[in-house]
């Protein structure tokens, strides 16, 4: 298992390059919700890689005229200039610059795009934070070719989580944990390891449609929710619930019963949102339509004997999780009942996947 200290490149050299990355966001089901120190998960945490939601982000790097210590970048999101987006980068550099003191040796030109609609309420840290690790990584690879391709990925989930959390999740496929834990073997809090262990074939290929209930802006951000968890009064009763909650995950994805998971899964999300409602300050993310679609799902499932469950993110949002095998039936459901419920009609098709490449 690698240490802070394994990630410290010490190779300075000014280069010219540029690199294309592609990286997808994911959907937790055991969820991450509380940190401490610099980033490090309170809890395991355990997710799908989606593979339709993707960012798309290009970095060129070209050696700083003026030799000083800031950093020196250009950020274009969707092809405008977006100083909006500066300040969280600025504050990634940061918080990433003792490990690739490279960066501050060069000016880069970031361009980023996003698969899905912009303020969708999809989670796109998970997405834009990883894409933006890889490409520092290229430049890492560019400075010291002698680093080894598990390194590189590594070390991208590694830096990806000092942007976003989840976003330690999103290098690999098609299940990632997250977080220091027995049941698996070189897990850490410092990056995401993606499952080795065989996965029951029912998750195959595995659904996920996203209905967008509110695009609005998140009414909490990720950072100030996580902080809810410092002095919440349920906080060690979830963390330790997380920990059980993931082992038996881990069973449940190994045996495939789908029983079990659906209970885990909803119950997880549930919770998150509980975690919300019962913090001070309180928030309910959820809206009305986010509750009208929970009690659809539950009826077609009883109704029609079938596996569809739902997870949420920190948002209104539904994520409908399902075998390929019931994609007909369920889609068909989702068009006719539950868009009405969504803003404009739209959701995702999107399903599980194998993470990042370079494009
Ligand atoms: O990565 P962050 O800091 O945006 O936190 C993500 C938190 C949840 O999406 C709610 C849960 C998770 O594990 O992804």
């Amino acid at each position: 298992m690698k240490s802070e200290e394994d990630f410290v490149e010490t190779h300075l050299k000014e280069v010219e390059g540029a690199s294309v990355w592609e990286s997808p966001s994911n959907i937790a089901l055991v969820k991450y919700w509380g940190k401490y120190g610099t980033q490090y998960p309170q809890n395991p945490s355990l997710s799908f890689t989606l593979s339709k939601c993707i960012t798309k982000t290009s970095i060129s790097f070209v050696p700083k005229e003026i030799k000083n210590r800031d950093f020196s970048f250009d950020f274009k999101f969707e092809g405008n200039n977006s100083p909006a987006f500066h300040p969280k980068i600025q504050t990634f550099l940061e918080r990433i610059d003792c490990y690739v003191p490279f960066v501050r040796q060069h000016h880069l030109k970031i361009e980023s795009v996003n698969s899905f609609p912009h303020s969708s309420g999809i989670a796109s840290s998970a997405s834009a934070m990883s894409a933006l690790a890889l490409g520092i990584m290229s430049m890492e690879k560019k400075i010291n070719p002698t680093i080894s391709d598990a390194y590189f990925f590594l070390k991208a989930s590694f830096l990806a989580r000092l942007g976003s959390g989840s976003a330690a999740r999103s290098l690999k496929g098609p299940i990632v944990s997250w977080g220091k834990t027995d049941v698996i073997e070189g897990s850490s809090d410092l990056y995401g390891t993606a499952l080795d262990s065989k996965i029951h074939p029912i998750f195959e290929e595995y659904q996920d449609t996203i209905l967008l209930i509110d695009k609005g802006q998140k009414k909490v951000s990720s950072s100030v929710g996580h902080n809810l968890m410092n002095n919440h009064p349920y906080a060690a009763t979830r963390f330790n619930q997380a920990y059980i909650n993931f082992k038996k995950l881990i069973t449940i994805l190994s045996q495939g019963n789908l029983t079990e998971f659906i209970s885990l899964v909803e119950s997880e999300a549930l919770t998150l949102h509980a975690l919300m409602m019962a913090s001070q300050p309180y928030f309910i993310l959820m809206q009305p339509n986010t509750l009208k679609v929970l009690n659809r799902v539950w009826e077609y499932r009883q109704d029609n004997n079938s596996s569809l469950c739902f997870t949420l993110d920190a948002g209104a949002n539904v994520h409908l999780l399902y075998p390929k095998s019931e994609k007909d039936e369920v889609l068909k459901f989702i068009k006719e009942e539950l868009s009405c419920y969504c803003q404009n009609g739209k959701f995702i098709e999107d399903q599980i996947g194998n993470g990042a490449k370079k494009v």
